[in-house]
């Protein structure tokens, strides 16, 4: 008998096992969340090897707070706190733990934390803790979370959300600012979707929402995404950013984010400022395009069709894949009924997304 046996052959059997594929290069990649196609440009790359041929070290090498924090690591986290207005930052290994350290950290004994019930499977993992209380709201439902605010008791109200959700891609509503900051709730927004692709200067719904950061709000951005690099952010109040290095376990134990990743990520934040009209643009046009052809209206670059069978979401994704065209087949326990997820990302052109787009709306009827 192997080891969960079993467990694998349920998952064949509901169409839910998974496995890992290396992507020809020759297919069109309309899968990954590189949302501006930034990992594709070479100037980047060859720019961020050139600084770091100049250090050093090539490597963080230990925890930040031991002696793994370079300048590197806080000129990064200075030049995100100017281009989004927040107090003090501090970069980590991924978002994933990023959600795990800010939910584990943050929500204490007496407190109370309140999630969108679409909230990413890391904050989740998180809220799963015995340490933590938490209770789950309807996705994007202000109502309901206004009333679980005020009837709440919690010593502190702790409300976790996404900027752009990464399934179904919904904005999250601008009432969360106002009505966190009403009942003087701490307010995580996850910006993983979201920063590199909404708001004037593309940093994510703070600036799409024109909100001028407060005490009690903390962002969270991933670099794996718009920014091309690997890594993650979290922004607050000097005071917040404290008590993390203090307390938050995935900044105090491990390793701390690799130098490539950081220099990389802050060229990439430096080229989304400096061609931000441009790249706004972009976006905008391949919103129009993904309109005119699938009758779908996104917020950012995350098309959802959904499909509501596991079998043949995978039959569409092959059949796309052998047409020349890589896109997500989403199926549960990450949705609840499956979808295509398709990425309007700027690393391929408007032409070869409308062309896509025809041929799934003839696979799919
Ligand atoms: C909403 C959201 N938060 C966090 C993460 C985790 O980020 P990372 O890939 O940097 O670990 C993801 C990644 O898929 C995500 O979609």
């Amino acid at each position: 008998m192997m080891f969960y046996e079993q467990e694998l052959k349920a998952l064949r059997k509901s169409g839910r096992y998974r496995t890992r594929e290396i992507l020809d290069n020759s297919v069109l990649d309309f899968a990954s969340n590189d949302y501006l196609g930034l990992s594709h440009i070479a100037s980047l790359h060859t720019q961020t090897t050139q600084i770091l041929d100049n250090l050093n070290a090539h490597s963080s090498k230990a925890s930040m707070l031991v002696n793994g924090y370079h300048q590197i690591h806080k000129d990064f986290e200075d030049a995100l706190c100017d281009a989004n207005s927040f107090e003090a930052g501090v970069v980590l290994g991924s978002g994933f733990n990023a959600n795990i350290g800010l939910i584990e950290s943050l929500v204490r004994k007496g407190d109370e934390l309140f999630m969108d019930e679409l909230y990413h499977a890391s904050g989740v993992l998180a809220s799963n803790l015995n340490s933590v209380n938490v209770t789950f709201f309807k996705h994007n439902d202000m109502n309901e979370l206004s009333k679980l605010l005020e009837n709440s008791n919690a010593k502190r109200k702790i409300v976790a959300v996404e900027g752009i959700y990464s399934m179904d891609g919904d904005l999250c509503p601008k009432e969360v600012f106002s009505i966190c900051d009403s009942m003087n709730a701490i307010l995580i927004v996850d910006e993983a979707h979201s920063s590199g692709v909404v708001g004037n200067k593309l940093m994510g719904v703070f600036d799409l929402y024109e909100i001028c950061p407060k005490e009690n709000h903390i962002k969270m951005g991933t670099l794996g995404k718009a920014y091309g690099s690997f890594g993650a952010f979290i922004l607050s109040s000097e005071h917040i950013v404290s008590y993390l290095i203090n307390r938050a376990k995935p900044i105090i134990y491990a390793t701390s984010l690799s130098l490539y990743d950081t220099i990389l990520a802050h060229k990439s934040l430096k080229y989304i400022l400096q061609n931000r009209d441009r790249l706004r643009e972009e976006i905008q046009a391949r919103q129009e395009i993904v309109f005119d052809e699938l009758g779908i209206k996104i917020e950012g670059l995350i098309v959802p069709i959904a499909i509501g069978d596991n079998k043949k979401v995978l039959e569409i994704k092959k059949e796309l894949y052998l047409a020349g065209y890589s896109v997500g087949a989403i199926r549960q326990p990450t949705v609840p009924s499956a979808i295509i997820r398709l990425i309007a990302r700027l690393g391929q052109s408007q032409n070869e997304l409308r062309a896509l787009c025809q041929i799934l709306v003839r696979i799919k009827s």
